[in-house]
């Protein structure tokens, strides 16, 4: 049966003052609306707890979409503010939810955004019940983090439920919004050549790789209670595994894609404990200048990681014996997010007589900040070759900017309202597929509490700890740095 999708005419955003909203949602909305991709009658009420006027929440509005938003993709700015009221409320007391209710009017579909700390979602969602505001066509997005363990992630998604069906709850991955995490689905299922090769047959192993340049940032709280693992690994890198590893669903629609991801998700072989390697940078240089290490950005000592690196295996049969090598860190020589495909070998070589190797393809997928895809190809380097026969790798590059020259590149977060206020669900992220990812975590993170392991150090600038070399040159296996 096709998910039940309707417009949204009231877009209801909770932490409007705050960074996310500052930095992606306003300016994702304010393009949208340049781009005529939402209506003029979608009245989007702004609240959070400072007081404010509408006037001037518009011109805080404004203020972040100057800085946040290329000229170009504004749009008529004043048009957009218009659709912009606001309401003052604190979100964990029951007043100001019924001027909210008032705010909103009667409306024929209504998307809400939290974007807040979970600890305001019970608080927020019972207050929006008691107003009526989670009846007739209403549903939710969430933001990460979507609790810190199984057992907290329950407790949230227990508590939403209370209020809205599974099929009104939009759990929000960004990268999932991102145009070259949902081109890994075209790559896959739009063309005949991979499907055939894309298994434990012709596949030795894969690496998923997202490094990140920023350190700490100024997200000191929260960034020492969460951790790498649980920041980048538990969301982001297992959707991307997921989405690598999935059998073909029947359809692009959101039960069929989310039935495949959950699928490899449960197959996730717990981890071992030698299977994987935790870091904390520590001062070192980027971009040629000096930064400090975490504990000097923190200003006291921690155990929390700022890097992981990890051998998962997906227990099913077109995976069996392919590990995923994974790795994220903070503080890395270069900001990418890539896939690396790895094929095996040819099984006989005729060239080797001629004194020739050759190496196995390769898949590489950029994500991130290029967005290219590169295939090793072997290929005979031209010549009479008195030295006998030469082969060598060239890449088959398909560079998606010049692909796609004129169009125009989006925020990850357009796609994910566009889709919320259309309420389609299919790039949102079901709720056993949280708890699944869950479960691979949990058991990492008590392996580490009942082996007291604390992360190697590494300096900021590097790739993180030998320990992650070592983790796949035991399987003779290296890294995709270059
Ligand atoms: C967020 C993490 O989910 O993703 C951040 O909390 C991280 O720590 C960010 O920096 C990375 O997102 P992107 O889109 O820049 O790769």
């Amino acid at each position: 049966m096709p998910e039940m999708k309707f417009e949204a005419d009231r877009l209801l955003l909770f932490g409007a003052t705050g960074d996310l909203s500052q930095r992606m949602l306003l300016p994702s909305l304010c393009a949208l609306h340049a781009d005529g991709l939402i209506g003029k009658d979608l009245r989007i009420v702004a609240t959070a707890r400072s007081e404010m006027t509408t006037r001037e929440f518009r011109d805080f509005a404004r203020e972040a979409l100057e800085k946040y938003l290329p000229k170009n993709r504004r749009g008529p700015m004043a048009d957009f503010l218009n659709q912009i009221s606001y309401v003052p409320v604190d979100a964990t007391t029951p007043e100001g939810y019924d001027e909210l209710a008032r705010e909103v009017g009667n409306y024929k579909g209504l998307a809400i955004f939290l974007s807040t700390a979970p600890s305001l979602f019970e608080p927020t969602i019972s207050g929006l019940k008691r107003v009526g505001l989670t009846k007739g066509n209403a549903r939710i997005a969430l933001e990460k983090p979507l609790g810190t363990d199984l057992e907290s992630s329950r407790e949230i998604n227990d508590a939403v439920a209370q209020a809205f069906n599974e099929d009104r709850i939009f759990r929000i991955d960004h990268y999932l919004g991102k145009e070259t995490v949902q081109n890994l689905l075209a790559l896959r299922f739009a063309n005949i050549l991979l499907e055939p090769v894309w298994n434990s047959n012709y596949i030795e192993h894969v690496q998923i790789t997202v490094a990140e340049t920023v350190g700490l940032e100024s997200r000191v709280a929260y960034y020492d209670d969460s951790g790498a693992l649980r920041d980048m690994v538990q969301n982001h890198m297992l959707q991307l595994l997921a989405l690598v590893a999935m059998e073909p669903p029947t359809s692009f629609d959101a039960t069929a894609v989310r039935d495949e991801k959950v699928k490899v998700l449960r197959a996730l072989r717990p981890a071992k404990p030698e299977e994987v390697v935790t870091g904390q940078y520590r001062a070192g240089a980027l971009d040629g200048k000096s930064v400090p290490g975490y504990d000097e950005e923190l200003g006291k000592d921690s155990g929390t990681e700022t890097y992981v690196a990890l051998k998962a295996h997906v227990d099913n049969w077109r995976w069996r014996g392919v590990p995923f090598y994974l790795r994220h860190g903070k503080r890395m020589p270069e900001r990418i997010t890539e896939i690396v495909v790895q094929f095996r070998c040819i099984p006989h070589s005729i060239f080797e007589g001629r004194g020739a190797r050759t190496e196995p393809n390769r898949l590489v997928i950029e994500i991130q900040p290029k967005e290219n895809i590169q295939l090793t190809m072997m290929a005979k380097v031209p010549g009479l070759g008195s030295e006998g026969l030469r082969l060598r790798p060239v890449p088959l590059d398909i560079a998606m900017p010049d692909a796609f020259s004129d169009v125009v590149r989006r925020i990850a977060y357009e796609r994910l309202l566009l889709d919320l206020i259309h309420g389609d669900q299919t790039l949102f992220v079901r709720r056993d597929e949280v708890e699944a990812q869950w479960d691979f975590i949990d058991h990492i993170r008590n392996l580490w509490a009942e082996n007291d392991i604390q992360p190697k150090t590494y300096a900021a600038g590097t790739w993180g700890p030998s320990a992650a070399v070592a983790l796949a040159e035991r399987d003779g296996v290296t890294w995709h740095d270059d």
